[in-house]
């Protein structure tokens, strides 16, 4: 995780409505040289300012196709803006207004422990593999990808992504979410009997070399410790507690989650599902807390509740606040660039490649699957 320093204390002295208006104010300042993109998982409080909101395969592609901006200011998390820095034309400046907005499963794959894995992998495998990562992962594990024949996935895209690599390799390596590869494989009509679990922290992935040979999916060690809040117990409960809710959850949550859920979704696809479904319908929804609560006050015509009992909750995104957006924001507006997020050329290059990769040969599956 980057330090941020902290804010100067006027910061802190601002109300609310200070705040606001500040903001407004420096956005009307900077006009078209500023585009603010904003994750779904993002707070009201910033959402508000944002000029296009989206999961991370949307934000991508909007960042992809900004060409007239000088600033985007990506409130998300670092791997988002690091994306952001790749795609963006060269000359945009891409800005994260809290550096220590990183993402704990972006954090469970290092460059050293991949290649690492890499080598052990390739010796033993038998056959080609493919490297596929989740684009919550560093712009270094992009590039290690790009470089190695393989591509990013989004949560929107990770079928359509894998049926590419599979038709490169007979083999998957897929990073850093264990689940989104384990439930996509499994939704693709493959048995978890084919899939091995590579612990970076043990030799070998603590995998026996006959499992290497036999696997054809490797999943990396790791998951999102706000989507893994969600247990099978909190499906069987609802449905106790009554059963005309329908279950769905995103594809970060546990196999075991999504065997209990009636369907699975990327964000977008949970957005689009609940507008599009009808008066009275009652959704439990398996995702971060403040996507479900500004689903439950769009949707005052239908019931909207999370799965979960404890607040699932992605406390790195929640660090971008009103007060760091508007230090960057009033930064930019007399000539600095606080907390610019820079990919060095050769790493950007390579992780060009994977994006690309997924942006072309992955258009956004209909969500939801069952
Ligand atoms: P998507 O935005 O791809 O749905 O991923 C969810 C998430 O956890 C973002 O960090
Ligand atoms: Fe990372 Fe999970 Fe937060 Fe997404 S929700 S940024 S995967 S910790």
């Amino acid at each position: 995780m980057l330090f941020q320093p902290p804010l100067p204390a006027k910061y802190d002295d601002y109300s609310r409505d200070e705040l606001v208006d500040r903001i407004r104010r420096c956005k009307a300042d900077l006009g078209g040289r500023l585009v603010i993109l904003g994750h779904h998982y993002q707070d009201d409080d910033v959402i508000q300012f944002a000029d296009f909101t989206g999961d991370s395969l949307k934000l991508s592609q909007i960042a992809a196709e900004q060409r007239q901006a000088e600033f985007v200011v990506f409130c998300g998390v670092h791997f988002m803006a690091e994306s952001a820095d790749i795609l963006t034309a060269n000359g945009v400046k891409v800005v994260l207004p809290d550096l220590s907005a990183g993402c704990s499963m972006a954090d469970m794959a290092e460059i050293e422990q991949l290649e690492e894995a890499w080598d052990a992998l390739v010796d033993m495998a038998g056959s080609t593999v493919i490297p596929i990562t989740y684009v919550n992962s560093t712009a270094a594990i992009k590039a290690f990808c790009g470089r190695h024949g393989g591509a990013c996935c989004t949560s929107g895209n990770a079928k359509r992504v894998l049926e590419w690599a599979l038709s490169q390799g007979e083999k998957v390596l897929f990073l850093p979410d264990q689940h989104l590869g384990r439930n996509t494989a499994y939704a693709m009509g493959y048995s978890l009997d084919e899939m091995v679990v590579y612990d970076p922290k043990r030799r070998d992935g603590g995998l026996a070399a006959d499992r290497i040979r036999e696997a054809r999916f490797y999943l990396w060690n790791g998951h999102c410790s706000v989507h893994q809040l969600f247990t099978p117990e909190d499906a069987d409960e609802i449905r106790r507690l009554d059963d005309g809710y329908s279950i769905m959850v995103h594809p970060e949550c546990s196999w075991g989650v999504v065997q209990k859920a009636d369907c699975v979704g990327s964000t977008e696809g949970i957005i689009k599902t609940v507008s599009e479904s009808a008066p009275g319908s009652k959704w439990a929804i398996g995702t971060e807390i403040h996507l479900v609560n500004r689903l439950a006050n769009e949707h005052r015509d239908k019931v909207v509740r999370s799965l979960a009992r404890v607040q699932c909750l992605c406390t790195t995104m929640y660090r971008i606040d009103m007060k760091h957006l508007l230090c960057s924001l009033e930064a930019l507006v007399a000539g600095r660039i606080v907390n610019q997020i820079l990919v060095d050329p050769e790493t950007s290059r390579y992780a060009q490649i994977a994006l690309d990769r997924m942006l072309s040969h992955a258009a956004p599956q209909p969500a939801p699957a069952d």
